[in-house]
């Protein structure tokens, strides 16, 4: 799909369809003030017959509006300005997007006059129209012998006044980068953990280098592991045939001597709970359980695609955790990359194991900041449900400035506390720590153990078990999130950078 910011008049422009907002009570917006006016009252008139009142959630179709360029003009309800709010724009896209996949309509135009969300922001507003349409015409069909259907829709013009074009133009840009990451992201997620294993990842980070100049790969096989004293990680995939990988990717876009942003990505790319084996209902899903990886992958690409002045390094820590003869069992004890080591009482709680190490590796390249991304805990779950990602950290500011682009990405994460006073739960009579904390705070506790490793600088961790994926029926399938929020992290992080010719939105 092409998208393109225009400045000629809705009213002219010949598209298929051109969409246009009413707020409540039928109070007409700038463009259905000149779509009336050039129909000769035809808005006005069906506002007083009652057929358009531009309540939140409203959508009309009308044909044929003389004075009109396009043949179809798609009214939408804008609802009050008081009372609108993010998740009434997110419904109103939602609703844009379902309609267009009925219709044959190829080139669309949209005139919201910066209406649709409670920001008066139009960089912001022009972005998330770009990530949502994007994102909601992905359709997964790489493992279906019949492809899906082509969208019809090929070229989508967003209408702002001359004023506002270049900042329109940025968001526009930034919005195609974030939703190609967002979309790669949800791709590895979807694809089968007998297709994507930790190799297949490796395999993606490669074809990223040769795909951008400024991203530089390594990959870390299990010997250049075991040679390290990675043995936590190792431990994950012993009972699996599929070889674990440490993935690392530079993206080398700022100053030579600027300590970089490091992204450590969660990436079992099956969770079969090893040993301490998962019930069987549902576990399909575990296939998801790389969806940190991915969302670290799907970033450091769209940050490579929008040129971020800035130094990241995404490392996926990446490993199949399956049952089997030489798989680790509860009681082992390893020795971690930091030289602690672990009791692993439960062969379920993988995830820091293999994040531990990944950690511990950062340490080497002297970041400035460190931001780990894991489906972790099924705890977060049930603190946050399905909304709101877990943040805990090392680091108050750190955790504003994530909560802060989670708001603005429409990507929300929320606080837990991390206490030294729930150290104790992971005691362990056999080794410094034990993997498991008991039955209560479960993310508090696998965050605690992450924190044991994470001393040496500014550190945040996500946790995405509840925002990762969807498990509901037709909408079953990763999300890609966090990648607008930590696309937003590294923009605002650019922006704070004095260059002259970076422009502020
Ligand atoms: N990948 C899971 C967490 C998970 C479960 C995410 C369900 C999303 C949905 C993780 O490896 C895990 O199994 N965690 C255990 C930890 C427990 C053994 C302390 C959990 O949450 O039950
Ligand atoms: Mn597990
Ligand atoms: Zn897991």
């Amino acid at each position: 799909m092409f998208f393109e910011i225009v400045n000629d008049s809705p009213v002219s422009l010949n598209a298929d369809c051109l969409v246009i907002g009413l707020e409540a009570d039928g109070k007409l917006t700038p463009t259905a003030t000149a779509v009336d006016q050039a129909s000769n009252g035809h808005l006005s008139q069906l506002i007083k017959m009652g057929d358009l009142t531009g309540k939140s959630g409203e959508q009309q179709m009308l044909f044929n509006l003389p004075g009109i360029a396009s043949p179809r003009v798609l009214v939408v309800g804008l609802g009050k300005s008081d009372e609108r709010k993010d998740r009434h724009f997110r419904k109103l896209i939602k609703g844009l997007d379902t309609l267009l996949t009925k219709l044959a309509c190829k080139h669309v135009v949209l005139a919201l006059d910066g209406l649709a969300s409670e920001h008066q922001d139009v960089y912001r507003q022009t972005r998330l129209l770009v990530e949502w349409i994007s994102t909601d015409f992905y359709q997964y069909d790489t493992t279906k012998s019949k492809k899906a259907e082509p969208t019809r829709i090929e070229q989508l013009s967003i209408y702002l006044e001359d004023s506002l074009t270049e900042l329109g133009e940025s968001a526009l840009l930034d919005g195609v980068a974030i939703s190609n990451g967002i979309n790669a992201a949800r791709e590895l997620g979807n694809l089968p953990g007998n297709i994507c294993t930790p190799t297949y990842l490796a395999n993606k980070a490669k074809a990223l280098e040769s795909e951008f100049d400024t991203l530089k790969v390594k990959i870390l096989e299990e010997d250049d592991m075991d040679k390290l004293g990675m043995h936590s990680l190792l431990s994950v995939g012993r009972g699996s045939a599929e070889p674990s990988k440490l993935i690392v990717i530079k993206y080398l876009g700022g100053d030579k001597n600027d300590a970089p942003h490091v992204l450590v990505g969660k990436g079992i790319t099956f969770d079969t709970g090893g040993i301490s084996l998962k019930p069987g209902a549902g576990m399909d899903e575990m296939k998801f359980d790389m969806c940190g990886a991915a969302s670290v992958l799907g970033t450091i690409e769209a940050a490579a695609e929008m040129q971020l002045p800035l130094n990241i390094i995404a490392i996926v820590a990446a490993a199949e955790n399956m049952p089997g003869s030489k798989a680790t069992k509860p009681g082992d004890v390893v020795t971690t990359l930091s030289g602690q080591t672990v009791e692993i009482l439960n062969t379920d709680a993988e995830g820091r194991l293999v994040l531990c190490d990944a950690l511990t590796y950062a340490e080497r390249f002297k970041p400035a900041s460190v931001i780990d991304v894991a489906t972790l805990t099924g705890a977060c779950i049930i603190a946050l449900g399905h909304q709101a990602s877990g943040l805990l950290s090392n680091n108050d500011s750190l955790a504003e400035n994530l909560l802060k682009a989670g708001d603005y990405a429409s990507d929300r994460a929320w606080p837990l506390p991390l206490w030294d006073e729930y150290q104790e739960l992971l005691d362990s009579n056999f080794a410094d720590m034990a993997n498991i904390g008991g039955r209560s705070a479960g993310t508090i506790t696998a965050a605690c153990f992450l924190s044991r490793f994470t001393k040496a600088y500014p550190w945040a961790h996500l946790d995405i078990a509840g925002v990762a994926w969807n498990s509901n029926g037709k909408e079953k399938g990763a999300t890609g999130r966090c990648v607008p929020l930590l696309c937003q992290y590294l923009i605002d992080l650019a922006e704070s950078i004095d260059m002259p010719e970076h422009d502020h939105h």
